[in-house]
């Protein structure tokens, strides 16, 4: 939920270094953010509320800096609660990601003991605590680690934490649950809760494992079990990924970038993606069940996923909320298959539950976009989508990936992947002539004739309905309107009683068997005074506006999926909004 980013080493310009890589994070939480520095032997910092977007920073050089764009979960969003917060010797700066679950009775006992307090975080707690155990910790290099450690160990909750020591000018952090990545470079060593911001600097990264430590100098980093307390060697990745990929590309926002960057996402699916798909079929094969999970745009997939396997290969999959899926863990045991989706491999939601299914003895699939996250790590077959970073809150490539693998895994099951890489080609091609043509400017078009709007419906049949239901989230996302998806023939059962004359209503009616009868719901809704918008290969008198699409048979969700993401961006810009970075939002969500 927060960005975490550090730097030491030979450079002296640390503050600059940090704020740079924290305004690649911003997406990760945006009310607030600040930067510690060594000075002269003492901590200096800067800390503001409000987006980091054009910030400067006026710290004085250094060659140790630590900083933290803030989620706010406990405090308000104020200049105080920022992160870092320090210790009462002024030795100390500390961020964190997470929530520490036991922070008040450790506020209290800190308090007892005199500590004084400057904020309302939980994060605080983490000052005093190391501040108590560099004091007990013997001398030596090790020393700050050593501290955070015995620190880590009493707090309660899944956090990321990390402290900056003017004393020894070094960097330590801890983890459990909250990522973080450690960067190896030639004169120095980085720190930063998603390695997308370190790929200017480096692409040899360590991820750092649940209850692990690391100790950041000069000379390099060291990895520590924070249970034991023991040193362990690192293991150093060479990313895929490439620096230019985190990087608007002359687009105005990531959103925009990222919603074009579909085309050759898919185009590299149908050329590189059938190995995956064809493992990921033998898995279905040989399970006895197989559960499809995700959360948020990633649950829109899961639940895609669901029809194309059921149409395309005869295959049955049951599709759960990664925060429901826990619930129904009885039912679980060996034999069954969990396909987790996730973007980021790190929500908490889905985490927890593949954990639990894990315990049980299932087999766990993983669709996932960032190497080395969590979610990659703790599956058993880790499939990365190669989307390349996603920055923009909202996600719109990474949908369309997972429904790309999901289309070549359908297909693959009944060993038809050559007609699943054509239908990907096609799609490819009709969402580049949907961005490039006519069509973009007639959607910001019905934007601008629908954005003073209340509410919104979307509706969709049978494998266009999770399509409905993910284009209903884009527009709520990012402009705030108040919109929402159903399965077509749904809406008469309540819904239709919200419809007022010039209500919008989205209808995706591509040409299969669902057409007819959800041009039904929509005439039902225009008989109400409802305004259709129909997102159809052909056109019907039920549309008062057409958004033409071409059929491309079962990747069709793929295309329809794009005039929901245009009409949120159009909406958002209209409304006067962030695309990238919506209100309340953060890009992956480690907090329950
Ligand atoms: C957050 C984001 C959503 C995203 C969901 C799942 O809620 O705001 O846009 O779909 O997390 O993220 P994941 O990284 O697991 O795909």
């Amino acid at each position: 939920m927060c960005g975490i980013f550090g730097y030491v080493g030979i450079r002296d310009d640390a503050p600059q270094l940090v704020l740079a890589g924290l305004k690649k994070l911003e997406y990760r939480g945006y009310d607030s953010w600040g930067i510690a520095a060594k000075d002269n032997g003492r901590v200096q910092i800067e800390k503001r509320v409000g987006k980091i977007g054009d910030a400067v920073t006026t710290l004085r050089p250094s060659h140790v800096g630590l900083g933290h764009t803030r989620w706010a979960t406990h405090g308000g969003v104020t200049d105080a609660n920022a992160h870092p917060h320090v210790d009462c010797t002024g030795r100390l700066a500390i961020i964190h990601n997470g929530i520490i679950q036991n922070f008040r009775e450790l506020h209290h006992d800190l308090t007892a003991r005199d500590h004084t307090f400057r904020s309302d975080t939980d994060t605080e707690v983490v000052a005093h605590l190391v501040e108590e155990e560099l004091e007990n910790a013997a001398d030596g290099p090790q020393r700050l680690v050593l501290a955070l450690m015995a620190a880590f160990r009493r707090l309660t909750g899944l956090n990321a934490v990390a402290a900056l020591d003017v004393a020894s000018g070094h960097l330590a952090a801890a983890k459990s649950g909250s990522p973080l990545t450690l960067g190896w470079t030639e004169g120095g060593a980085l720190l930063a809760s998603d390695y997308s911001a370190l790929l200017e600097h480096t692409r040899e990264m360590t991820f750092l494992d649940e209850h692990q430590a690391a100790l950041l100098t000069p000379d390099g980093i060291e990895v520590y079990d924070v249970t034991t307390g023991q040193a362990i060697t690192p293991i150093v990745n060479v990313v895929a990924w490439k620096a230019e990929a985190a990087d608007l590309a002359g687009f105005p926002d990531f959103m925009t970038k990222e919603i074009h960057e579909q085309p050759d996402v898919l185009r590299r699916i149908a050329r590189e993606g059938v190995a995956d798909a064809e493992a990921l079929a033998h898995l279905i094969e040989a399970a006895s069940e197989t559960h499809l999970v995700g959360c948020g745009t990633a649950a829109h997939a899961a639940l895609a996923g669901q029809y194309l396997l059921a149409r395309v290969a005869g295959r049955r999959a049951f599709f759960a909320n990664g925060s429901e899926f826990g619930y129904l863990e009885r039912f679980l045991g060996p034999g069954a298959l969990a396909i987790a989706l996730s973007q980021s491999g790190e929500t908490i939601d889905i985490l927890d539950s593949m954990r639990t299914a894990k315990a049980r003895g299932v087999e766990l699939a993983a669709l996932v976009n960032v190497e080395g996250s969590s979610l990659y790590r703790l599956a058993d077959h880790a499939i990365l989508l190669g989307a390349g970073p996603e920055r923009c809150v909202l996600a719109t490539k990474s949908f369309t990936a997972k429904l790309g693998i999901l289309l070549l895994t359908a297909h693959a099951l009944i060993g038809q992947t050559a007609v699943a890489q054509a239908l990907l080609e096609r799609a490819a091609s009709e969402i580049e002539a949907l961005l490039g043509d006519w069509r973009r400017d007639f959607i910001r078009q019905i934007a601008e004739r629908i954005y003073r709007q209340e509410h919104l419906y979307m509706i969709g049949r049978g494998p266009s309905y999770p399509q409905a239901l993910e284009a209903a989230l884009k527009v709520k996302e990012v402009s705030y309107v108040h919109a929402e998806g159903f399965a077509g023939g749904e809406l008469k059962h309540g819904v239709i009683a919200l419809i007022e004359p010039g209500t919008p209503c989205l209808v995706l009616a591509p040409d299969d068997e669902t057409r007819d009868d959800v041009i039904s719901g929509a005439m039902e809704v225009k008989a109400r005074g409802g305004h259709i918008i129909g997102v159809s290969p052909r056109p019907d008198p039920a549309f008062d506006d057409h958004i033409p699409v071409a059929d491309v048979g079962e990747a069709s969700g793929l295309v329809q999926a794009v005039p929901g993401q245009l009409l949120g961006y159009y909406l958002a810009l209209l409304r006067g909004h962030d695309p990238d970075k919506p209100r309340n939002l953060a890009k992956s969500v480690t907090v329950k």
